[in-house]
């Protein structure tokens, strides 16, 4: 995944810049084989909202190096509308720690579920696709602290590789 913008990158970003958010209707191609979303199309937008938020934080390219957790509680209908909501929850040097909550939506009745959870990392590329530094990330609300710390805590708890 790419970002075009050639911009300068500040030394540090809040919290709420870089969240992420795409929205699509389930259409019928998209479901599985008992009428709900199939998983794999879900994973797929879960990955584009994170990478909107990891795009957003770092200014530049990211890949996605891990998925580390997918919750799938409640199945999602085709014709509900389902929407990805990403955010960047920690920072190291070019790794990001991202979160996205999935919702589903009944359009008719307003009728709206946390139907899945997942947490992902996105690590920002240079040109040469090696991993380049990103800004710093800053919590401003109570809400957005406590992000950051369970964040920090579970980074520091499960290193990688
Ligand atoms: C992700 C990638 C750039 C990391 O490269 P690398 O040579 O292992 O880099 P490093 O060991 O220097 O680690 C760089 C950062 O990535 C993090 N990282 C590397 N592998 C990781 C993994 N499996 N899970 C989580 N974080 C990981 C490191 O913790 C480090 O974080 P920090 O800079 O914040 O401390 C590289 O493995 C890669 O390009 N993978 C393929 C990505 C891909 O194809 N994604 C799908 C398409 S977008």
């Amino acid at each position: 995944m790419s970002s075009t913008s050639q911009n300068t990158v500040p030394a540090s970003r809040p919290m709420s810049y870089s969240r992420g958010e795409i929205s699509t209707f389930v259409m019928p191609h998209m479901q599985n084989v008992l009428g709900d979303l199939f998983g794999g199309h879900l994973m797929t937008l879960v990955d584009q909202a994170a990478a909107v938020a990891a795009i957003r934080h770092a200014g530049a390219p990211v890949v996605t190096a891990s998925i580390h957790r997918f919750d799938f509680r409640d199945p999602i209908p085709v014709g509900a509308l389902v929407t990805c909501m990403a955010t960047v929850d920690y920072v190291g040097r070019s790794s990001m720690e991202i979160t996205v909550e999935v919702f589903a939506e009944n359009v008719r009745t307003g009728e709206r579920r946390n139907t899945h959870s997942a947490h992902v990392v996105f690590v920002a590329v240079g040109k040469d696709r090696r991993p380049i530094t990103v800004p710093r990330l800053i919590p401003e609300t109570e809400e957005e602290k406590a992000r950051f710390e369970r964040a920090k805590v579970f980074r520091e708890t499960h290193p990688r590789r």
